[in-house]
């Protein structure tokens, strides 16, 4: 697909974007909304790897640290750009957990992604293209996750917050 046939699709404001996966990221659940801006039918999303929706912008690291996240059993919050299957891209704050059954076996992951505001969406655009030039610059995948990383860190530092405290900060 051709950039110039590539169009941004705006989340409204009472769209919930939902999806389950099992324990290694593959889609076992949709929601309607989800099959909408993804623009794949629901047999083609179900058992494939949610990275069916990457976009190329997005920064490797972030998703490094988003599943770094996951494994400590806790809940990732951030802002993502997604690609739909015909090229098109929307931009969501994904809150993303681990679900536990009894006995705290892991079941999967859960995601739950709502609109994101507009200057957050500015603001990570910004963040993200640094991210993905410096990840560009390194032949060695972990010098370029830890250099991308720290530029993420500088943004967080410079906020005086958490990253969790700056990424719902964006939304208030
Ligand atoms: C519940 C859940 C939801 C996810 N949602 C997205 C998503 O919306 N977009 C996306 O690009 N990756 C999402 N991921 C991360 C992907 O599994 C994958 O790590 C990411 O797309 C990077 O793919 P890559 O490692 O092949 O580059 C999600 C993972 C989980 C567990």
């Amino acid at each position: 697909m051709s950039a110039s046939s590539s169009k941004e699709r705006i989340m409204r404001e009472e769209d919930f974007i939902v999806s389950k996966t099992d324990v290694k990221g593959r889609i076992s659940y949709a929601n309607e909304i989800f099959i909408e801006f993804s623009e794949f039918k629901e047999n083609e999303l179900i058992g494939k790897p949610h990275n069916i929706i990457r976009h190329p912008d997005m920064p490797r690291s972030v998703f490094r640290f988003m599943w770094q996240t996951l494994q400590k059993g806790e809940e990732f919050s951030g802002y993502v750009k997604n690609l739909s299957k015909h090229g098109n891209f929307y931009w969501v704050f994904a809150n993303v957990t681990p679900s536990y059954g009894p006995g705290n076996q892991l079941l999967g992951y859960f995601s739950v992604r709502r609109k994101p505001s507009r200057d957050a969406v500015t603001l990570y655009e910004k963040i993200y293209r640094e991210m993905v030039e410096e990840e560009n610059k390194h032949s060695s995948a972990n010098k370029a996750m830890d250099a991308s990383l720290a530029i993420l860190n500088d943004y967080v530092e410079q906020s005086g917050l958490t990253y969790n405290e700056l990424v719902i900060a964006n939304e208030m």
